[in-house]
């Protein structure tokens, strides 16, 4: 059974992955699925946030990862928006983080032709129900 959370603002998606990071650990991947707009971004920010860190997370749409040293963890965090079915995944070192040495955030991971580990690999899907409503469904693969 997935957990369902509903936000009523940006703030309060923040504070689902803040929430959330209390439970992160190394080598977890997450998987943030979810339209244009929906709030991925910002559901990361949450959980660096959350995390300890006073970086600030911005969408690594054009440079695919950025890393923040996160407190107790480093997050990878990925968007593969950009990708299509002609690229090079062996280009990519996403293999290399899973499960790394950190926790693993990717949005756009239904990009990725290739299975992602099952074990420790959650789905966080964001559903844009208003204009600052969001259904957040987290789903456990064990
Ligand atoms: N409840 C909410 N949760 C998250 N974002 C919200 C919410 N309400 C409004 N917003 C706004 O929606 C936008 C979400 O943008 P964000 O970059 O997080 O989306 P994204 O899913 O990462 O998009 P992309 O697919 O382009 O990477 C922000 O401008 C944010 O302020
Ligand atoms: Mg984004």
């Amino acid at each position: 059974m997935p957990s369902v959370f509903t936000a009523a603002s940006a703030a309060d998606t923040r504070a689902h992955a803040a929430r959330f990071a209390a439970d992160t650990h190394a080598g977890m991947v997450l998987r943030l699925r979810g339209d244009l707009g929906a709030g991925k971004t910002t559901w990361v920010q949450g959980l660096v946030a959350g995390l300890g860190s006073d970086e600030t997370v911005t969408s690594p749409t054009f440079s695919l990862l950025h890393e923040y040293r996160a407190g107790r963890l480093t997050v990878f965090h990925w968007d593969l928006y950009r990708l299509g079915a002609d690229t090079d995944w062996s280009l990519l070192d996403l293999p290399e983080h899973l499960p790394g040495a950190g926790l693993t955030v990717v949005e756009w991971a239904e990009r990725y032709p290739h299975p992602f580990p099952k074990k420790n690999c959650w789905d966080i899907n964001l559903t844009v129900s208003g204009d600052e409503r969001r259904k957040i469904e987290i789903f456990h693969h064990e």
